[in-house]
């Protein structure tokens, strides 16, 4: 369903990703994990067409869409959901207006409509009752809340989240987890998503992969993770799970 062949990206002298292959089968659920800093949120950027790559392809459905238009985009990002890591909501909706926005702007749905599904998606992630705040009146994670509603507002095909827990509590990392696989679960969605988080990459994970210095240096399932001996993957996990006892 999403295939990068051979993405090169560089910023001025700093090559970021150097030869990025991979294929999202549709219906599975990919984490991406790596440092930071190793290009995670920028290999999903090229997956959407936010950002264009220097050398290589990027194939959807088969169909090369390296070269898209914006409006070429407009179309296939209809059937996408996104959550970024900045959460990047509009400052000047309200919490409502944000979930509401890509509702508005893709489909013709009728005031009452828009309600009742912007009810379920804050529903969802336990912002009930918070349509009338503004961004700059929300926590850190309610934004992250509020920017997880939005992106499922237009029940997409694919969903790309940027670290969709990080800086949430356990409880609601459970429940955005839960969420995740209920979505694949009911709908066959894609969910493509980059988490620092073991526990959540684990519950949520079809397959995985792990970027380290430009290139995807590992692929496998939860289980292959577990066994590999990896130097870099067994640090990693050591790391995640250390940093996970002490917090
Ligand atoms: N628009 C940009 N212009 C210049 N450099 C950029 C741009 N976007 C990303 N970079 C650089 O690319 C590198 C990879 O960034 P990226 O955001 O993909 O990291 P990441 O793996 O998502 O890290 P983190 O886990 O901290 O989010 C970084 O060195 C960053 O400075
Ligand atoms: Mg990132």
């Amino acid at each position: 369903m999403i295939e990068l062949k051979n993405i090169h990206k560089s910023f001025g002298s700093k090559h970021v990703l150097n030869g990025i292959n991979l294929h999202i089968v549709k219906g599975e659920s990919f984490i991406i994990l790596g440092g930071s800093g190793t290009g995670k949120s920028v290999m999903l950027k090229h997956i959407i067409g936010l950002m264009k790559p220097d050398k290589g392809r990027v194939f959807i459905d088969g169909k090369d869409v390296t070269d898209y238009t914006r409006e070429q985009w407009f179309d296939i990002r209809r059937r996408f959901g996104m959550s970024f890591q900045e959460a990047a909501l509009f400052d000047f909706m309200n919490v409502f207006e944000n979930v509401a926005f890509p509702i508005r702007r893709h489909t013709r749905s009728t005031e009452m409509e828009i309600k009742k599904r912007v009810g379920y998606c804050l529903d969802i992630v336990g912002l009930s009752g918070n349509e009338l705040l503004m961004p700059a009146e929300l926590s850190g994670g309610m934004r992250r809340r509020a920017g997880f509603a939005r992106s499922i507002a237009l029940n997409p095909e694919v969903l790309l989240f940027d670290e969709p827990t990080t800086g949430l509590d356990p409880v609601m990392t459970d429940q955005i987890d839960n969420v995740i696989n209920d979505l694949r679960r009911g709908l066959d969605v894609t969910c493509v998503t980059i988490t620092h988080d073991m526990v959540s990459a684990f519950d949520i994970a079809d397959r995985m992969v792990m970027l380290h210095e430009g290139e995807i240096v590992f692929t496998g399932t939860p289980d292959d993770v577990m066994k590999s001996r990896l130097p870099i993957i067994r640090s990693f996990l050591k790391g995640r799970i250390c940093e996970e006892k002490t917090q």
